[in-house]
């Protein structure tokens, strides 16, 4: 149902007009900011833009969130510019969306958020991508079904304003509570989803295997630099949010470790609440990542403020607090002397992905970071525990071995989760934490 009326912009006819209002703000972005980064989002959504109208407002009209005079302004713009929909910056109210539409008549009115979730509705690949989508599209819907279904009401009733509201309310009523269902079985249905990916979860802490994840501003370069170091295969495109759905990939280090790397959903000023929840178990592969690689587009004229963004939505994700390093990326497009200051930035490395300049640096960066958590012990197993050799040989770096009466004795430099399944078999007070002898300690970066 929703799935219908919501894919509005995929029409590669759809011809938009961006609106914004200019208030004062202290985030870094102005209106100008906004409103490029609006028509990319169209873009991507397959829709030309063909004017945008601003308004300087300290506050948003209650009933048409621009001001009147402006909204029938715009209405004669879309008359003449032959546009199809109208794209708001920022959130209307259900109300508000509803006067827009009865003043621009024919003309459709969206919101940011709208298209942003009309995107994901096109790129969601896995079917756990897609049931987040329609869960956040549902979840924007709700509270907007009178105004979707207003006009087919009148239709179905042919006129009759008493009639189309008796009936009317009863029909609302059906849409509201088979909206509410369908939200209830998405929400149990990911739940299922997102318990297998919590098993395969548990089951690479348990490995003790470093995880990494890629965060960073949309169109960063986060699935570039996946394939750059791991021949994933993940979908590069010049699009905003290109790819929605965690991929991880094995990533062997210069020192012999092996990692995983998961490359997520890119960030974006101002994204809709509803989709960071709707996207939680993708999102838990970011909070129970060991190291973040927050990727940014050091090209880009906003890559401050586009940090900014990507450390809110960290904190909304209660992340803001892990091991992080600034990988300053697309240094291609960059002239010397900025290089020369990024690369001088305390806990950044500046890479190009696409070439591949500075990976090698970067992955002994890694490196360094996932061999702070390494342990030194010396353990001696009973030969019935032939499987925590196994896991020894297989995720730890073997210092000694030698077979003794009692059992296997190993000297071994363990990541910490293997450490600990070893432990009490300890043959000595535990180091807390003793280096690789051929790793150099790095105090971990801050961003
Ligand atoms: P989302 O899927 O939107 O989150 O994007 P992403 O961060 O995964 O970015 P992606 O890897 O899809 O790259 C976005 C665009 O930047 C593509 O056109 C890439 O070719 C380009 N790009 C990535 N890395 C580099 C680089 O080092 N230099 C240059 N010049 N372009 C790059």
């Amino acid at each position: 149902m929703a799935q219908e009326v919501y894919e509005i912009t995929r029409n590669i006819e759809e011809r938009a007009i961006l609106v914004g209002i200019d208030r004062a703000r202290a985030d870094g972005w102005t209106l100008e900011d906004d409103l490029a980064e609006l028509g990319r989002l169209a873009d991507t959504a397959g829709a030309s833009v063909v004017a945008t109208v601003t308004q300087r407002l300290e506050r948003a009209n209650p009933r048409t969130f621009i001001g009147s005079g402006k909204a029938a302004e715009v209405h004669d713009l879309a008359v003449e510019r032959g546009a199809t929909i109208v794209i708001f910056d920022d959130d209307l109210s259900p109300s508000q969306q509803a006067s827009l539409e009865e003043l621009l008549k024919d003309v459709r009115v969206i919101d940011r958020t709208q298209l942003i979730l009309d995107i994901f509705g096109q790129h969601a690949v896995s079917h756990e991508g897609k049931l987040q989508v329609e869960l956040a599209r549902l979840e924007y819907v709700l509270p907007r079904l009178r105004g979707m279904w207003g006009h087919l009401e009148a239709e179905r009733l042919g006129g009759g304003r008493g009639a189309r509201f008796g009936a009317g309310e009863s029909q609302l009523e059906t849409d509201r509570r088979l909206t509410r269902r369908r939200i209830s079985d998405l929400k149990r249905e990911l739940a299922t989803v997102a318990r297998a990916r919590e098993t395969q979860r548990t089951a690479r802490a348990a490995s003790g295997v470093f995880r990494v994840a890629l965060v960073g501003y949309t169109n960063a370069g986060k699935s570039t630099l996946l394939n750059a170091l791991t021949n994933a295969g993940v979908l590069v495109q010049d699009q905003l949010f290109a790819t929605l759905d965690a991929t991880t990939r094995r990533l062997d280090l210069p020192d012999g470790r092996a990692v995983t790397l998961t490359d997520t959903v890119g960030f974006i000023n101002k994204l809709p609440h509803g989709l960071v929840s709707a996207f939680k178990s993708t999102l838990d592969e970011v909070r129970e990542a060991d190291l973040l690689l927050h990727v940014v587009d050091a090209s880009h004229p906003n890559a401050l403020a586009q940090m900014a963004a990507v450390r809110v939505v960290l904190e909304e994700l209660e992340s803001s607090a892990s091991p992080q390093l600034l990988v300053m990326n697309k240094a291609d497009l960059l002239p010397e002397h900025e290089r020369a200051r990024l690369a001088a930035t305390p806990g950044a490395v500046v890479i190009a992905a696409r070439s591949g300049e500075g990976l090698d640096a970067l992955l002994a960066r890694i490196a360094a970071i996932a061999a702070q958590r390494d342990r030194s012990l010396s353990v001696l197993i009973p030969y019935d525990r032939g499987d925590l050799v196994r896991m020894a040989h297989d995720n730890a770096h073997i210092l000694s071995e030698e077979h003794t009466e009692q059992g296997t004795h190993l000297v071994v430099i363990a990541p910490g989760a293997i450490a600990a399944r070893l432990e009490p078999f300890s043959l000595e007070t535990p180091n807390p934490i003793t280096l690789h002898p051929t790793e150099q300690r790095h105090n971990l970066p801050q961003d």
